[in-house]
């Protein structure tokens, strides 16, 4: 299972915990932009979030909590990131998705929490990635909301059955006790403050793996 670790909520500044994972055994930098609309928090600081990024080791997962994600997908593809993850919820999908892959990026679909699973199953064909979103995007610190469980089972099952290639990543308020939870059923997963609100990086990663 690959760990992708989000450095919304640190104790360290971002340079300084994006330099400690880029050393670290995250196997991706999970990177979470909110513009203010479609959550109410916002952090899309184009010019700050490339400069911090661009010249780092580890293959980035960049998470857009964002309305309109498609004017941003050309200028954050200049970071060969390694996904774009856009939302369900937002508008013209599938244009999105379509543009993030003209850019030789793997795209993503992250569904929230109270988003039925049937709305991501005309995509599935298409994507490289679904994130579940196990809390309500916005914030990191929060506690996993159990009927995620739910979710990722069917994904998984479905996944096995259609025989699809997509991977299942799951995000928030993953830790050393919820990740028995989703571990059967995932790729990946998603985890901020457990890794970065502690002083060892390495032994946070180690636990969730
Ligand atoms: C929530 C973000 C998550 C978050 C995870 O809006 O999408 O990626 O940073 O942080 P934790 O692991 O602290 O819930
Ligand atoms: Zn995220």
């Amino acid at each position: 299972m690959k760990v992708a670790v989000s450095y919304l909520k640190s104790q360290k500044s971002k340079e300084e915990t994006l330099s400690l994972l880029d050393k670290s055994l995250a196997d991706f930098i999970h990177v979470d932009l909110m513009d203010g609309v479609f959550v109410s928090e916002n952090n899309l600081n184009l010019e700050e979030t490339i400069s911090l990024l661009k010249d780092r080791q580890k293959p980035l997962d960049i998470h857009l909590m964002v309305k309109e994600p498609i004017k941003i997908v050309s200028q954050l593809s200049f970071l060969k990131p390694a996904y774009i993850t856009i939302h369900v919820e937002t508008s013209n999908v599938e244009e999105c998705l379509s543009a993030i892959k003209k850019h030789q990026v793997r795209c993503g679909l992250a569904i929230n929490p109270e988003t039925k699973i049937e709305t991501i199953y005309p995509y599935l064909e298409f994507i490289d990635q679904i994130l579940v979103m196990s809390v309500h995007p916005g914030k990191g610190g929060q506690t996993f909301i159990s009927d995620t469980v739910e979710k990722l089972k069917s994904l998984s099952t479905l996944k096995k059955e259609k025989n699809l290639s997509f991977l299942i990543s799951v995000d928030g308020g993953i830790n050393k006790e919820t990740i028995s939870l989703v571990k059967d059923y995932v790729d990946m997963v998603v985890s901020g403050s457990f890794v970065c609100m502690h002083d060892e990086y390495n032994a946070q990663i180690n636990l969730l793996k």
